[in-house]
């Protein structure tokens, strides 16, 4: 019998995903899933942020509440306080009415929705689209799928495991004009490198003098550094040079609000004349996509961003998220050093946000996940927020153990 399929190829298997599935189907009391990059707790459990339980508690309490569909947009309480939290209560660009924010399905969504966008109305027409090299996995996948061509710019300094400045700006340089360039807001995955104020100001010059157009990706807002509008740098940066531009934003680290999906894309325009334009033209994509946006999620996270004393607790939330991670790095780098591990380990401490860029071989990475049940990316990525007091020394004693195999 003849399939009308038969002629469709076989996917490769998504290299996070499937790391997540691995780890479930492996018993052995020792493991550590150092993979997906989600914040685990001191126990290595998922984590519920305080505020968004009290949050959920006052919906179910909320006898007006209902599960009506939120309109074209999404909803306004969540859209309008992601927007501040990006571009700044007191952004310029808000107040001259040059930004619009849109509801989509998390951080994917919105990096889906930009993709379309640019597909239809990008200027030149052939741009191709800029991935850092390396960048997160689904990156490719999204801008190939909206029928971009994707290319890459150098960033990580595979020997020194920071950043090529040097390589990016020269390719940004030789870049033609007109392009768009894909750029990580801050807490980089997978690499955990970050340009320095002073590097994204070149990475600025540069963009500016041959007029390529950013898009950001800004997933772990209050992961880098614990503050929220430090870790907005670049893009406010941006913003303030007059670039105009797109933010893909997600809620699902920094608010821990994973599966509800909870994201919003911000176009910020040079004139607020041509905002309706993009905003219709938005509307219209979200609406043969997904229709209208989920609720749940955006209903807590926009409580938690209207009202003051969550905002404040949120905001202390992250910051302790994020100081646990750093002493996880801290942990890390100290014990490999302690057990005299072949190689510096200083970039482990040094990177920044969820993810350490290891510098560990594919064939290492295997060895670690088939001997030590110890999961993470082929590239050698590891989600610190994975590694506890629990763990760390098991962990720390493998990498020893592979590392010294050589
Ligand atoms: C990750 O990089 O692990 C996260 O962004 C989760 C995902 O969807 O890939």
């Amino acid at each position: 019998m003849s399939s009308y399929f038969a002629n469709v190829p076989q996917a490769p298997a998504d290299g996070i995903l499937k790391l997540s599935v691995l780890s479930r189907a492996d018993t052995n009391g020792t493991k550590v899933d150092l993979g997906v990059g989600a914040y685990r707790d001191d126990s290595g459990k998922p984590w519920v942020l305080p505020v968004v339980r009290k949050a959920e508690q006052q919906l179910a309490a909320d006898p007006q509440a209902n599960h009506e569909y939120l309109g074209v947009g999404g909803l306004p309480a969540l859209t309008q306080g992601a927007q501040k939290l990006i571009f700044g209560a007191g952004s310029e660009a808000i107040k001259q009415q040059r930004v619009y924010s849109i509801q989509t399905i998390s951080g994917t969504g919105a990096n889906m929705v930009a993709a379309v966008f640019l597909k239809q109305f990008k200027q030149p027409a052939d741009a191709a689209v800029y991935i850092s090299k390396p960048t997160w996995g689904n990156h490719r996948s999204i801008f190939e799928t909206a029928g971009h061509v994707v290319r890459e710019y150098r960033y990580c300094n595979y020997t020194t495991l920071g950043l090529d400045i040097q390589g990016m700006l020269d390719d940004l340089r030789a870049a033609p004009r007109g392009q768009i360039i894909l750029l990580h807001a801050c807490a980089h995955n997978p690499t955990g490198i970050d340009p320095t104020a002073e590097q994204w100001q070149q990475i600025a010059d540069v963009m500016q003098e041959r007029s390529h157009f950013p898009l950001f990706d800004c997933a772990y807002q209050g992961f880098a550094t614990g503050d929220v509008a430090r870790d907005a740098y670049a893009i406010r940066l941006f913003v303030s040079r007059g670039f105009e531009l797109l933010v893909a934003q997600s809620f699902a680290k920094n608010m821990g609000l994973y599966g509800e999906r909870t994201g919003c894309l911000h176009a910020v325009t040079a004139l607020a004349a041509v905002l309706p334009q993009v905003s219709s033209q938005l509307n219209r994509l979200s609406r043969a996509t997904i229709s209208t946006a989920p609720a749940y999620g955006a209903k807590i996270a926009g409580t938690v961003l209207q009202d003051a004393e969550l905002y404040e607790e949120w905001l202390g939330s992250m910051e302790m998220m994020s100081r646990r991670i750093k002493k996880m790095r801290d942990l890390l780098r100290d014990k490999l050093v302690a057990l005299g591990t072949p190689g510096s380990w200083d970039h482990v401490s040094q990177q920044i946000g969820m993810f350490s860029f290891t510098g560990l071989s594919k064939q290492k990475v295997d060895r670690l996940r088939e001997e030590y049940h110890l999961y993470m990316t082929d590239d050698g990525r590891i989600s610190v927020a994975g590694l506890n007091s629990g763990n760390i020394d098991y962990v720390a004693k493998a990498i020893d153990a592979v590392v010294r195999s050589d």
